[in-house]
């Protein structure tokens, strides 16, 4: 018996040394120390030994017992910390590896010609003034002297919802909304960002829908020279201090007398090119003095009160600034062309 305990032993030693896990241990302890293992099977059987022999076998029973518990707790022990180990390093994190860049956005072009030009003129006092892309007839042509079967509304296509209601063909409405819903009629100074829609065929240099720039200073002794000095701030600090402007009479409704406005061309400074036709000069935007009938029509006393209006297109603004050829590229969103002004 004493033999075949020692045998056990060894034998149940060898079996804890060579568990490689956990499960495996747990299943040599259940064969060697359970209810049904050999050595619960070799205590049964003591009642055959002489009362002599019986407390010797239990005491070294239990002395096998007990070290084969010993070896498997120490063996759970260096298990358990080698399992906590192998999670260890497969969680490690390598703190100095550079991370992966996310891939990051930037501003559209158009913008941030927008806001470019937008604080140009908050620099200069003016407030930012927004109105609805869904306008009345009333506001986008009949409040700026545009009269129903008004010849000049032809030159610009519009798409009607109903006969009264239109997607807005310029940013001019808001002067009139403005200028309308001031209480007191007094002075204004304000521009105008926002979208604007006609039924041109889309190509190089037309698109259904662009956007416009208006501006609007009304108060009282407002001259031409006050249009003059504020648009050539505006050209020189948007397109460089050696730009030079020119007026050029025009015609629009809601402005008399009208101009256009022409800056000397980047490309030649001025002498003639095939990017100005020749002329040296490249047209940047439409303005006048506010005409007494819209003064009129809003409330204003065209006696007390005089104004100037402009309106730009900041598409045709970057396309001068930045050499794009192709209206198009706006609105296509190709991140090829919107990446290249990420430092401009
Ligand atoms: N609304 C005009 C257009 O779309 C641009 C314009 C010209 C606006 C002269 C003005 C202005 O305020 O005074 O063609």
């Amino acid at each position: 018996m004493e033999q075949r305990l020692k045998e056990l032993e060894t034998l149940a030693i060898e079996q804890v040394e060579q568990a490689q896990d956990l499960k495996a241990l747990n299943e040599v302890r259940v064969a060697y120390l359970g209810k049904k293992g050999p050595i619960t099977e070799i205590l049964k059987g003591m009642g055959k030994l002489s009362a002599e022999e019986r407390p010797k076998m239990g005491a070294l029973a239990n002395v096998v017992r007990g070290n084969v518990a010993e070896k498997i707790e120490a063996k759970q022990a260096e298990l358990e910390k080698a399992e906590v180990a192998k999670k260890l390093a497969s969680e490690t994190i390598d703190v100095t590896l550079p991370g992966r860049p996310a891939p990051t956005g930037n501003p559209h072009p158009l913008t941030k010609v927008i806001e470019e030009i937008e604080d140009l003129f908050l620099g200069m006092g003016y407030t930012i003034t927004e109105g609805p892309e869904v306008e009345t007839d009333y506001y986008n042509f009949e409040a700026l002297n545009l009269p129903k079967d008004h010849p000049a509304r032809d030159m610009q296509d519009s798409f009607y919802i109903t006969d009264e209601i239109l997607l807005r063909t310029q940013t001019s409405p808001v002067q009139a909304r403005t200028m309308e819903a001031n209480q007191e009629k007094g002075p204004i100074k304000i521009i105008c960002p926002g979208k604007v829609y006609r039924r041109d065929d889309d190509d190089a240099t037309h698109s259904h829908q662009f956007t416009q720039i208006e501006g609007l200073v009304i108060d009282e002794n407002i001259s031409m020279s006050d249009l003059k000095g504020t648009l050539e701030t505006f050209a020189k600090k948007m397109f460089g201090e050696d730009r030079e402007i020119r007026l050029r009479p025009s015609f629009f409704p809601f402005t008399e007398p009208s101009v256009e406005i022409d800056v000397t061309c980047a490309k030649c400074g001025g002498k003639g090119c095939s990017m100005c036709k020749g002329t040296g000069w490249i047209e940047i935007l439409g303005a006048g003095m506010v005409h007494p009938r819209v003064l009129e029509m809003s409330g204003y006393d065209p006696k007390k009160y005089q104004g100037f209006a402009f309106g730009m297109g900041p598409e045709r603004i970057a396309m001068l600034r930045y050499g794009i050829d192709d209206i198009r590229h706006f609105y296509t969103n190709d991140q090829r062309f919107v990446k290249q002004f990420n430092r401009v």
